[in-house]
């Protein structure tokens, strides 16, 4: 699914972004241009990373900052 139209970023790839770093809405922006532009896609940016931080293996992988 799409989330950044402007960039036309979908959710797969900013789930990847957050698994190889990506800590904030503009770390993602910066990245993969996500959330850069308009802002509109920024609360869905802000729902992925507590998604992507809620889940046990996230933490388990020494991935998070
Ligand atoms: S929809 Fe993501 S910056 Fe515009």
């Amino acid at each position: 699914m799409i989330v950044c139209l402007c960039e036309g970023v979908n959710d797969r790839e900013i789930r990847q972004g957050i698994e190889s770093g990506c800590s904030n809405v503009r770390e993602i922006g910066e990245r993969l241009g996500a959330g850069a532009h308009c802002g509109q896609c920024r609360r869905q940016l802000r729902g992925l990373l507590r998604e992507q931080a809620s889940k046990p293996e996230f933490w388990s992988r020494g991935e998070a900052r």
